[in-house]
């Protein structure tokens, strides 16, 4: 075997690879983008060696990609008895981080990242997530790493693989679940083109879940150790059949126990003092920006400035574990409120459909963006008053965390990570509103405590003050992760 190129120079550091198939600002979905973004920074900020391996998805413009831009391996890998397939990996260097794209013209350069344009799943997204693991062995194979960090079902065979490649020291894997809801259960015929044999499917086998394949069990059963993204949902992983998709038995199953570590902040990012993206930038000790950024969220979504109204945020994908499905029986309810509604998301059309609804029968009331917008996405953070994420389960959820920092204040169901950051104002102390029951009239309820509090300008700035003064940064979350890779080193 031919010698591997140790990856970096420093000899007394981790080196780790970061394998994602999202990675803000290139390509993003949801919150793996951006965690994807900030935690290898705040690993390497403790002095640790962090790739990050990524898709080059089409969407990607070539030209915005940090320069030089450099071809650092090309070859084939083959999927299935008769099928190579080629690829190239090019590497950049994006504030101090590499990152190196698998660019492949077959599976990668098509508009969308898991979806089309219609919102229909890619037909071969199973094999399009096979080819890259493939792509991230062999460079796993001809550079040294120590640590094998990978995220979610899409890179969760690395672990399987890993084991049975018994003729080289693997580096050691860790794998976090961001979203149990997707476990890459395929038909398993698709067990022909990972190569990795039929011996770990069988009723009850590692990689069999109901009959179908299931390559997140896999990972969960090979991996050296299994994470997830806040302490909350930990727990509820483990006790519930069904907020775990019935996996909870093989993680109670774990000789290392899942282990939740609560995601941070980047704010480098979303932080109102510095956010370049905002028209008028703001602090807790001076907050007359927010009303400035209040204004134009109003004048850019055409709203109406209406007296004594809050305005509410919603940025989401508009997908079931949301819970946007208690506000369906709410309409005329919350249309009595004094509340003005901004809606930012797409998905499920029973939601994308109830929201253009609602801004067609009320317009001066509720403005709903269908679509994904960076820009409106934190002009939203800073000009709103209030945030909602009613979840029916949330692993953490990101933009509670960065509402509060803009001191907008959180409206949350308790589940998972929301229940982990958002303490319930008591009149006193507390830093958004929740509510426990999946129900409609639970939602309401702390709508309207909410609202009963906004009336008291007094109390609110106080609340606001209070969630401007969180600090989820990244640091902790970080140490907790070296913990984990170093105590893997052992
Ligand atoms: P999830 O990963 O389940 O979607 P998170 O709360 O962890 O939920 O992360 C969502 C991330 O995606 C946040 O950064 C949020 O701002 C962003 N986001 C979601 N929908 C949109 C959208 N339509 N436009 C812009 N950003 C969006
Ligand atoms: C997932 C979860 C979300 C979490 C994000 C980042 O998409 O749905 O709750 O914040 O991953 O870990």
């Amino acid at each position: 075997m031919p010698r591997k190129i140790p990856h970096k120079t420093s000899e007394m550091s981790l080196q780790i690879l970061f394998c994602t198939t999202e990675c803000a600002p290139f390509s993003k979905v949801g919150g793996l983008a951006d965690v994807s973004q900030a935690l290898p920074a705040a690993l390497k900020a403790l002095g640790a060696e962090v790739t990050v391996i990524t898709p080059l998805y089409g969407a990607i413009n070539r030209n915005d990609l940090p320069k030089p831009l450099k071809q650092i391996a090309q070859g084939t890998v083959s999927l299935g008895a008769y099928r190579e397939r080629s690829f190239s990996v090019l590497a950049a260097l994006v504030s101090g981080i590499t990152i190196w794209f698998v660019d492949s013209n077959e599976y990668f350069a098509r508009n969308g990242i898991y979806e089309d344009e219609q919102g229909f799943a890619f037909w071969d997204n199973g094999e399009r997530y096979i080819f890259f693991q493939k792509v991230i062995l062999e460079m796993v194979r001809q550079h040294e790493f120590q640590i094998l960090h990978v995220n979610d079902h899409h890179t969760s065979l690395l672990p399987v693989y890993l084991k049975k490649e018994r003729h080289t020291t693997p580096p050691k894997t860790v794998l976090t679940i961001h979203n149990i809801g997707y476990q890459g259960s395929y038909s398993p015929d698709i067990l022909n083109i990972t190569g990795l044999g039929w011996a770990d499917f069988y009723p009850g086998g590692p990689l069999e879940f109901h009959g179908q394949t299931n390559f997140l069990k896999g990972g969960i059963l090979y991996a050296d150790r299994v994470t997830t993204v806040s302490p909350g949902y930990a727990g509820e992983l483990l006790a519930s059949q069904e907020i775990s998709f019935g996996l909870d038995g093989v993680l109670r199953s774990l000789d290392t126990p899942l282990t939740g570590i609560l995601n941070g902040v980047d704010y480098r990012i979303w932080s109102p003092e510095s956010d370049d993206i905002i028209p008028a930038n703001y602090s807790a000790e001076d907050l007359a920006g927010k009303q400035v950024n209040r204004k134009k969220l109003l004048k850019r979504t055409g709203l109406p400035a209406l007296p004594d109204h809050a305005v509410i945020g919603i940025i989401s994908r508009l997908v079931d574990s949301k819970g946007f499905e208690l506000l369906i029986p709410l309409e005329e309810e919350l249309m009595e409120l004094p509340l003005q509604w901004v809606i930012l998301g797409s998905g499920e059309q029973r939601f994308e459909d109830m929201f253009r609804g609602w801004s067609q029968r009320y317009p001066k009331k509720v403005a709903y963006h269908q679509g994904y917008d960076a820009a409106l996405s934190h002009l939203i953070e800073a000009g709103a008053d209030m945030f909602l994420m009613p979840s029916k389960y949330e692993a953490c959820g990101l933009n509670q965390i960065y509402s509060l920092r803009y001191g907008t204040i959180p409206i949350v169901r308790q589940t998972g990570g929301l229940g982990d950051t958002v303490q319930a104002w008591n009149g006193e102390c507390g830093t958004g509103f929740n509510f426990q029951f999946y129900s409609s009239f639970a939602l309401l309820q702390a709508i309207n405590q909410a609202l009963r509090v906004f009336r008291d300008k007094q109390a609110w700035q106080t609340l606001m003050r209070n969630a401007m003064a969180q600090d989820f940064s990244w640091e902790k979350s970080a140490r907790a992760y070296l913990d984990i890779y170093r105590d893997l080193m052992k």
